[in-house]
């Protein structure tokens, strides 16, 4: 299967990559449903919502400045590289990922689309200004208006960037090839997308999760490994 599936990206004049937290799990950040994932020993409801924002903003920059300080020192790894790579040699055209840490990019890869927006920048609540994340993580207020900073993620409750959901939908629908990887399809809106695909429908991750179904292809192992065998056929 792994050669049928590098034969489908040297063929394909589009193919686009859609990531989640298990890309990211060897490079050492933890995901949020497995058996060492956040939401197994936290709520998501208490410190990732807009209520947890405006209710208990203390557990809120709690939560994010351990999430914040967790990527420090944090590196992308081989998976990360190689998807870099083949966006230079032209066989990835985008990544349209639900991660928050900004791994792709630091990698090399140049057209990320994030659709849960990032960790990495920080706004103030109300007047939306950006701060440093130095300024958040001292637990500082807004410089102009006083209120309080959060992180540019998307909280459970909140719409998605319209600019990054509109250029995932996009190339995913006009795409020859989508990769899906390190995700568990669980998390509404962008479980709808490998449905939107056109094109071959690929899966990548550890674990054979329900709702990834109607895949045209399915590897299973780590993200690091599989990317890893493929990149060998191309
Ligand atoms: N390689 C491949 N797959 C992996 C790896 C790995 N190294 N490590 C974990 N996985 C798989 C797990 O088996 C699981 O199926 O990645 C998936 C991660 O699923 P989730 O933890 O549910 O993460 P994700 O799908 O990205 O969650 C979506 O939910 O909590 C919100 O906003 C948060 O963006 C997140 C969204």
């Amino acid at each position: 299967m792994m050669e049928t599936v590098a034969s489908w990206m040297k063929e394909s004049t589009s193919t686009v990559v859609l990531t989640g937290a298990g890309m990211s799990t060897e490079s050492g950040i933890p995901d949020f449903r497995s058996k060492s994932g956040w939401w197994k020993s936290i709520d998501p409801r208490t410190v990732a919502s807009v209520e947890s924002l405006t209710d208990d903003y203390a557990l809120f920059r709690e939560f994010y400045q351990l999430r914040i300080e967790a990527l420090h020192d944090i590196e992308p790894h081989v998976g990360h590289r190689i998807l870099a790579r083949w966006e230079q040699k032209g066989y990835v055209q985008l990544i349209a990922t639900q991660n928050v840490d900004q791994l792709h990019q630091l990698a090399g890869s140049k057209n990320v689309a994030e659709l849960h927006g990032n960790i990495v920048t920080i706004r103030c609540t109300s007047c939306n200004k950006p701060h440093s994340k130095e300024h958040f993580l001292n637990n500082a207020v807004c410089t102009y208006c006083t209120n309080h900073l959060r992180p540019n993620v998307v909280l459970f409750g909140e719409t998605l960037p319209q600019d990054a959901w509109n250029r995932a939908l996009n190339a995913i629908q006009h795409a020859d090839v989508v990769l899906v990887i390190g995700t568990s399809l669980e998390v509404y809106p962008v479980n709808q997308l490998p449905m939107m695909a056109r094109g071959k429908l690929v899966y990548i991750n550890l674990e054979l999760e329900t709702h990834a179904t109607g895949f045209d292809a399915v590897l299973q192992g780590s993200a690091g490994e599989i990317l890893t065998q493929l990149d060998a056929y191309l």
